[in-house]
């Protein structure tokens, strides 16, 4: 048995059928037209197998990202496409794996690994913890709203660069390439919807469905509140039937303009998060501080917990996942009774820290 190592460029195809069997039996399409940027040549060096006389029998990828907020640019390393085949499950394979994708996370110098699943107790072994928020609108019915005078399309051959124009103007993106964006479009059971001014310009649009996940939520869209209300209210007629709004936390006005609608409105995590550069991070998040005027901000490793808070008003955190949770949400500072009222106001000015990552990025 060898690995985990990455495969070379003539294994990819033998490693994609392996991927196909185990995770995609029943889909027409291979799993690397659902995950353009992580399974291609360029992301090889970052693709893990462990092997035994050239047969695969456990896989990993991961895909680094670089987020940009308005305080934090982050790096994110995206572990997904976890998989050992049936008959050598339980030997620990895919555990190394994973940590040999956390050790590449931090040797490229990643903030956090995230990834999501629903085996949340054999990530946390790892020291995953689910963190970060989502707020998720499932729209009931059809509803009403002024239409604005655009004209709405579900034709998916839409300009790469009119929707790449809308997502640019996100404060919580990744940064992502036209070209990544044509990829994107083309991923196969996705639903385009769009709404065009009368002058040919796009002025809002959300994707739904991404290749055997996400199919009945919109989990990238972009362009004003209102617009973006209006195609909705499209989207929910033409479908007939109920359709979930994906929502960065941030997205205030939206957020208050589906919560008057007949919604049932869910909370939920971004995925689960590991720290894999805690010091790195750890400096972004001090010059965040230092850049609203806060220039005491203590956030230290020590060599089994951390020391975290502002000036002398200090907490001791024994636990990683306890921190990420601090660092990243969900977390309601007031209700814990930890710090003093100025504390509170001055780690508000940044924490928890906004992370968001669009449905196209997930992995
Ligand atoms: C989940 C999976 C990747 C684990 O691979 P593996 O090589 O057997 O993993 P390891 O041997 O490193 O670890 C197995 C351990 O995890 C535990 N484990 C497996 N599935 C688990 C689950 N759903 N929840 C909690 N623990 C789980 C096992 O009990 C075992 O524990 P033990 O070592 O104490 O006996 C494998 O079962 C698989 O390929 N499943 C199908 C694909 C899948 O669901 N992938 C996850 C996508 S996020």
């Amino acid at each position: 048995m060898e690995g985990p190592r990455s495969p070379n460029e003539a294994e990819l195809p033998h490693v994609l059928e392996f991927l196909n069997q185990k995770l995609r039996n029943e889909a027409p399409w291979s799993i690397a037209a659902e995950y353009p940027t992580a399974f291609n040549r360029n992301n090889l060096h970052n693709m893990r197998i462990i092997a035994d006389e050239g047969k695969v029998l456990s896989h990993a990828v991961l895909k680094p990202l670089i987020i940009k907020s308005p305080h934090v640019i982050f790096k994110v390393g995206a572990i997904g496409s976890v998989v050992t085949h049936d008959e050598h499950r339980g030997q620990g394979l895919s555990t190394q794996i994973v940590k040999d994708c956390l050790k590449m996370a931090t040797e490229q110098s990643c903030d956090i690994a995230i990834l999501w699943t629903d085996l949340f107790d054999f990530y946390r072994r790892m020291g995953f913890e689910l963190a970060g928020n989502e707020v998720s609108f499932v729209i009931e019915e059809e509803f009403e709203a002024n239409n604005e005078g655009l004209r709405f399309s579900t034709d998916p051959r839409v300009s790469p660069d009119a929707i790449y124009r809308l997502y640019s103007s996100h404060s919580i993106n990744s940064v992502r390439t036209i070209e990544e964006t044509k990829k994107f479009l083309s991923i196969p059971q996705t639903k385009v919807y769009t709404a065009w001014e009368s002058n040919g310009q796009l002025a809002a649009y959300a994707i739904e469905g991404k290749g055997i996940d996400l199919g009945g939520y919109l989990h990238e869209w972009g362009g004003s509140v209102s617009k973006l209300m209006a195609l909705f209210s499209f989207i929910r007629m033409q479908k007939g039937q109920p359709v979930t709004v994906i929502c960065p936390r941030h997205a205030t006005n939206l957020i208050q303009q589906l919560e008057k609608l007949p919604v049932t409105k869910n909370h939920g995590f971004l995925g689960m998060i590991k720290l894999v550069n805690f010091d790195q991070l750890s400096a972004k998040i001090k010059r965040a501080f230092r850049a609203e005027g806060v220039a005491d901000i203590v956030l230290e490793k020590h060599p089994t917990q951390y020391v975290f808070g502002i000036g002398t008003d200090l907490y001791t955190i024994n636990k990683e996942t306890d921190m990420v949770r601090l660092l990243f949400g969900p977390v309601d500072y007031r209700a814990m009774d930890m710090f003093k009222p100025e504390t509170l106001d001055k780690l508000e000015k940044i924490l928890p820290l906004p992370l968001w990552i669009w449905g196209w990025d997930s992995i």
